[in-house]
């Protein structure tokens, strides 16, 4: 059975290298390294195939899926030569899948990268309707029997006094009102949801956190989750915190300095864009070290580091005597890398809970995101243990 796949920002490079990955495992040409759904107990669960996934996709720029992943392969050797001339004929075939997305209050650097979008002019009821339409004419030209929808679009800025949207009648209410407040990644969210389809935030943009939207997805029992995926940085804070709170070491500092250079890191120049990814970075520290003296992050664009990132993070903290002593790490990774693996764990996981009824938010998704939506715990193996708990309920079930 296929399912559909439609990435929000396909043609971005988390969205080409989930893309590249899924195809490149389909054909036996790398192996299923980095995903989480491939290690026991996760793997005892009926998840869909990688080679039945089917992808589409909403963009706002014109460069292809395919140069999205060969300038990738130029600028930084990922993916390896062989396997992206194993996939470009598939690369190829998807991206006539894409069609234009809307950059609706996704700030001016979006504003400025993207060469097409849905008009201006367009109400916001008329963006959606197409985005309706758009899924929807993939589902039946691909004749796919499920759709997952995932957020992998460039960083929007925040949106503002999210509280005005809590109830699904105040969001209906600023669509009949054409509210230009409403930023893009919620408009995919309800149009997806409105319809039954899961749908998963890889972003720290709004996408379905919205008290509205959450509503609108316990109502028609449909999957969601969210947000921001948890890959580099913040995934070994959240390892590493849980060791000093466990050991009583007091935490004075915490300064992390992250520096990149693609398109994501070019988005997040802007202070507008970069203030939602800062927020969802920093509230893991505060939660496992609530008494943490001092929490900095900060994200520079570097731009000759293409795809690679570096986290240099510098922890000062005190223990036993009032000795002060300090640690420091170095990642360096290459983030679509990262994030690609998990971008296919979490259309699996979504089709798996829709299969099985399960709508709603996914708490046992939390350890895939750096600000699981309705999940406080920020301990890397404690959110872990949820999805661990999950595939050995339904072990037992099934
Ligand atoms: N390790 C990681 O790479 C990682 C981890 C966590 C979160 N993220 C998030 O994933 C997102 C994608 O990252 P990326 O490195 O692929 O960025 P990217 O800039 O390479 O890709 C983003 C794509 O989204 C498109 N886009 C922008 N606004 C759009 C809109 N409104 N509708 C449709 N398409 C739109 C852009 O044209 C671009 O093709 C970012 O929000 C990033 O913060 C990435």
């Amino acid at each position: 059975m296929a399912t559909g796949v439609w990435i929000v920002g396909a043609r971005g490079n988390v969205a080409s290298m989930s893309m590249v990955g899924a195809r490149a495992i389909a054909r036996g040409e790398i192996d299923t390294t980095g995903m989480v759904t491939e290690r026991d107990p996760v793997t005892s669960l009926d998840l869909p195939d990688i080679d039945q996934l089917v992808f589409g996709g909403h963009d706002v720029r014109t460069q292809s899926i395919e140069q999205t992943a060969q300038a990738a392969h130029e600028a930084g050797s990922v993916p390896k030569r062989e396997t992206l001339e194993a996939v470009r004929e598939d690369l190829r075939e998807i991206d006539e899948r894409v069609t234009i997305g809307t950059a609706q209050r996704c700030g001016r650097v979006v504003e400025e990268l993207s060469d097409e979008q849905a008009t201006e002019e367009a109400t916001i009821r008329d963006v959606i309707s197409q985005i309706r339409s758009d899924y929807d004419d993939f589902v039946r030209k691909q004749n796919v029997d499920r759709l997952v929808v995932v957020n992998a679009a460039s960083t929007e800025p925040m949106i503002e006094s999210p509280e005005q949207y809590e109830t699904l009648a105040d969001f209906e209410t600023a669509i009949e009102n054409d509210d230009r407040n409403l930023p893009a990644s919620t408009l995919y969210a309800y149009a997806a949801l409105v319809d039954g389809h899961p749908y998963i935030n890889f972003t720290p943009s709004t996408g379905s956190a919205l008290g509205g939207l959450r509503e609108l997805a316990d109502t028609r029992n449909v999957p969601h989750m969210g947000r921001d995926g948890k890959t580099g940085e913040t995934l070994v804070k959240s390892a590493l915190a849980p060791m000093f709170a466990g050991r009583n070491l007091r935490v004075l500092s915490w300064e992390g300095h992250n520096i990149l250079g693609n398109t994501d890191g070019q988005v997040l120049e802007d202070d507008a864009n970069a203030a939602g990814k800062l927020s969802t970075k920093g509230d893991v520290l505060e939660s496992i070290l609530p008494e943490i003296g001092h929490n900095r992050v900060r994200i520079d664009y570097t731009p000759s580091l293409g795809d690679w990132k570096t986290a240099w993070d510098h922890i000062h903290f005190e223990g036993f005597l009032e000795t002060e002593m300090k640690m420091q790490f170095t990642w360096d990774g290459s983030d679509s890398a990262l994030a690609a693996p998990l971008v296919l764990d979490l259309i699996r996981l979504a089709v798996h809970a829709d299969e099985h009824g399960e709508g709603g938010l996914q708490p046992h998704l939390a350890s895939f995101f750096k600000a699981p939506i309705g999940v406080d715990e920020h301990d890397f193996s404690q959110q872990l243990n949820r999805l661990y708990d999950y595939a050995e309920r339904h072990n037992q079930v099934d």
